[in-house]
C-alpha cells in the first residue's frame, strides 16, 4: 500500500509590517518627562519607538500592515476566512476592531474577531489561526498596538517603554513545495491570579470612569510592577520555549534563531542566558521600535527576514509573555522563506 502523505498542518505564508512615521528618540521624551536617553538606554535597551499620527487609530494601524501581508502573498482579501486582530488597545469598545479591519481589507467573506491576550496574544492567537488554517480556511492574523493613546505621558515609569506598530501574518493549510514557517507546535499558558499586575484597569465595567477618576487621569493609568514583571517575563518565557521544543521533540540546540517578544533588552538577555543559548541567535530590534505588544513579533520577524537571518531549512523559535499573566512560544521549521512587504520608517540606526 502507498504510504499516505500527511497533509495536515498550517504555516504562516506571508508577513506585513507597519509602523507609524513620526519616530520619537529617548531625548524627545526628556522634553517632557524627568527623564533621561541615558536611564531609559541603560534599563530598557530602547533608543527610539514610532508614534501613531493624530487621527491614527489601531484598525487603520492593523489594516495597513494587513495589506502589506495580502500583497506580500498576492493573496485576494475576499479568499480571507478569517481576521483576526490581537490588541490591547482596540478601536472602541465595540464593535471589535477587527470588524473595520476587516471592512477596509474587503475581505468580504471573513469572520472579524478580537483577542485580548496582552504581549503574547499574537502566539495564542496563531494557536487559533493554525486550528482553522488546517481546515482549508485561510486567516489574516494581526497584532497591533497605538499604546501611544493607552498610556500616561506623565508616568516615566511606563510611557517611555512603548511604542505603536502592527504585524500580519497570513496562515494558510500546509502546501507542499510553498514557502513558509510550517507551524510544528505552539504551547500557551495563562495564570489569572496576576491580572492585577500589569494592565490598564480603568474605564471597563470593573472601575467605570467618572468625571472625578478621569480629572484624577486614570483613565490613562498604567498598573506595573516592574520587577516582579520583569522575573516573571524571564521564567516564563523560558518555561514556554522549553516545553514547546519538547513537545515538538527538539532541543534548543536545534534552533536556528529566537524571535521573542520585544519589551526590553535586558529581558532578552536574561532570557537568553537562562536558556543558554548564544546572543548571535536572538533577534531583536526593540532599540528602534519599543514595546508594540501584540504587535511585537510580527515586527521582528519582518526585520529578521528582511536581514537575511532567516533560511529554508532552519527551525524558528518564538516566545513572548505579557499582561494575564500570559506567555506562549511556538516552533516553526522553514520551508522556505515567505514573502515580506513593509513599511517601518526606520530611523538611522
Ligand atoms: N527615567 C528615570 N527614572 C525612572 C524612570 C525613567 N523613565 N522610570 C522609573 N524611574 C525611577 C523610578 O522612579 C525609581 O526611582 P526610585 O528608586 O527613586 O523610586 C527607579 O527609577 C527604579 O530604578 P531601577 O530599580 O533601576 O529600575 P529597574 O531596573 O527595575 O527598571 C524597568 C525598571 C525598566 C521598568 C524594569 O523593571 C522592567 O523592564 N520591567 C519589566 C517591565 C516591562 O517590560 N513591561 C512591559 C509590559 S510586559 C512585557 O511586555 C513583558
Amino acid at each position: 500500500m502507498a504510504p499516505v502523505e500527511d497533509t495536515a498542518g498550517a504555516g504562516i505564508v506571508a508577513i506585513g509590517a507597519y509602523a507609524p512615521r513620526h519616530r520619537m528618540v529617548n531625548d524627545e521624551w526628556a522634553q517632557h518627562i524627568d527623564t533621561s536617553d541615558a536611564w531609559i538606554y541603560t534599563r530598557t535597551g530602547i533608543k527610539a519607538r514610532h508614534i501613531a499620527a493624530a487621527g491614527e487609530s489601531t484598525a487603520m494601524v492593523a489594516a495597513r500592515a494587513g495589506n502589506l501581508c495580502l500583497e506580500a502573498a498576492e493573496f485576494d482579501p475576499a479568499a480571507v476566512r478569517w481576521v483576526l486582530v490581537s490588541t490591547d488597545t482596540p478601536e472602541m469598545w465595540n464593535p471589535a476592531t477587527a470588524c473595520f479591519v476587516q471592512a477596509e481589507l474587503g475581505a468580504t467573506r471573513a469572520v472579524a474577531l478580537d483577542l485580548t491576550g496582552g504581549c503574547s496574544g499574537f502566539i495564542a492567537g496563531l494557536a487559533l489561526a493554525e486550528a482553522r488554517a488546517r481546515l482549508g480556511e485561510p486567516v489574516l492574523l494581526i497584532g497591533c498596538e497605538v499604546l501611544s493613546q493607552a498610556m500616561d505621558w506623565s508616568d516615566r515609569s511606563t510611557a517611555v517603554l512603548f511604542g505603536d506598530g502592527a504585524g500580519a501574518a497570513l496562515v494558510m493549510p500546509r502546501e507542499p513545495g510553498r514557502p513558509a514557517f510550517e507551524i510544528m507546535n505552539i504551547y500557551a499558558r495563562t495564570d489569572g491570579r496576576d491580572a492585577d499586575i500589569l494592565g490598564k484597569p480603568y474605564g471597563g465595567t470593573r472601575n467605570p470612569l467618572t468625571p472625578e477618576l478621569v480629572r484624577e487621569g486614570h483613565h490613562h493609568r498604567i498598573v506595573m510592577h516592574g520587577p516582579y514583571v520583569f522575573r516573571n517575563a524571564v521564567t516564563k518565557m523560558a518555561e514556554a520555549a522549553q516545553a514547546a521544543l519538547e513537545d515538538a521533540g527538539l532541543r534548543l540546540e536545534d534552533v536556528d534563531l529566537v524571535v521573542p517578544h520585544q519589551a526590553n533588552q535586558r529581558i532578552i538577555d536574561a532570557l537568553t542566558d537562562r536558556l543558554k543559548i548564544p546572543r548571535d541567535k536572538v533577534f531583536s530590534n526593540v532599540e528602534e521600535y519599543a514595546n508594540t505588544g501584540s504587535a511585537s513579533i510580527g515586527i521582528a520577524l519582518a526585520e529578521a527576514i528582511a536581514a537575511g537571518l532567516i533560511r529554508a531549512g532552519q527551525i524558528v523559535l518564538t516566545v513572548a509573555f505579557g499582561s494575564g499573566f500570559s506567555w506562549a512560544a511556538s516552533v516553526w521549521r522553514v520551508t522556505g522563506v515567505p514573502p515580506v512587504r513593509s513599511e517601518l520608517n526606520r530611523g538611522p540606526s
